[in-house]
């Protein structure tokens, strides 16, 4: 592939679409610290989507508070503003991109998709809760968004797209290998530019730059490196769909940097599977 033809379809990364307003006027006043659990409620609000998917989240038992909450402002009280506005971030994220896109997916499993997001982002918590690292709840969010980079390309570049999937299916090449010889580039920089675009928090953007190689993160390599291991499990376990036939390796690097032995994860299996279990609400949000 030329040069001049990759540089053009960086150009098109470039233009992504941005957050849609109310959401940005959301994510705006989430981050005044400021802010009335009122201005912020209104806000939310004016997206009706928007709302009825944070309270059927907040309601799923994955928050520990399974259907006690009626509306916005208890969610802002009794999950946090940072919880409440990376929801909404990854909410965008997926509603954007799968708005739509059913009926040009081709093979792509859409549903396998989302459930293999799900699945990392509830691995990526465990993980680090089990690892005792800091705001566990921020790992979820990576896990859920770290492969967004394929929906990206799935939107803007669809028969590349295709015939990444044809490869992947025919030729037993990993996708990662299948993006780069097509297009030029994968999806983890396909998914930085999105984040770099939503201006998500750096320590976000690199988890999702650098998800299958953690050891190039400049700011914080343990969240890079958690949800390395926790893609890998998640499609070990056989949790949806990444778009992967391989199960992608687990690269030593991950492991270094997290001071972790293999064989000691399996001791956090057992909590794997009862979060997942309980996630099953979660798993159909996005039913496409
Ligand atoms: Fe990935
Ligand atoms: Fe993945």
């Amino acid at each position: 592939m030329g040069k001049e033809s990759v540089q053009r379809k960086i150009d098109n990364l470039l233009d992504l679409p941005g957050l849609p307003a109310t959401v940005f006027e959301a994510i705006q006043i989430l981050r005044d610290p400021d802010a009335s659990i009122e201005q912020l409620s209104q806000s939310i609000e004016l997206d009706q989507s928007m709302t009825s998917k944070i309270l059927r989240l907040v309601n799923s038992s994955f928050y520990g508070v399974s259907g006690k909450i009626g509306n916005v402002p208890q969610a802002l009280v009794l999950l946090g503003f940072n919880t409440v506005r990376n929801t909404i971030l990854s909410m965008s994220g997926f509603e954007v991109f799968l708005r739509g896109e059913k009926a040009k997916a081709g093979g792509f499993d859409l549903n396998g998709f989302w459930k293999h997001a799900v699945g990392t982002g509830i691995i990526a918590k465990v993980l680090a809760q089990s690892l005792r690292l800091p705001e566990p709840e921020d790992f979820f969010i990576a896990g859920l968004l770290h492969d967004i980079g394929k929906v990206v390309i799935l939107r803007l570049f669809q028969s590349e797209f295709m015939e990444i999937l044809r490869l992947v299916e025919q030729e037993g090449l990993y996708i990662l290998e299948a993006e780069k010889e097509i297009l030029g580039f994968d999806h983890g920089y396909a998914g930085s530019c999105l984040a770099k675009k939503w201006n998500m928090p750096k320590k976000l953007k690199e988890a999702i730059a650098l998800h299958h190689i953690p050891g190039s993160a400049e700011d914080d390599m343990k969240m890079p490196a958690v949800v390395h291991l926790a893609d890998s499990l998640c499609r070990g376990l056989g949790v949806g769909h990444g778009g992967d036939i391989l199960v992608p390796e687990i690269v030593p690097e991950a492991l270094e940097i997290l001071e972790l032995e293999i064989d000691s994860i399996a001791g956090c299996l057992p909590e794997i599977d009862a979060e997942i279990e309980q996630a099953a609400d979660f798993m159909t949000l996005f039913s496409v």
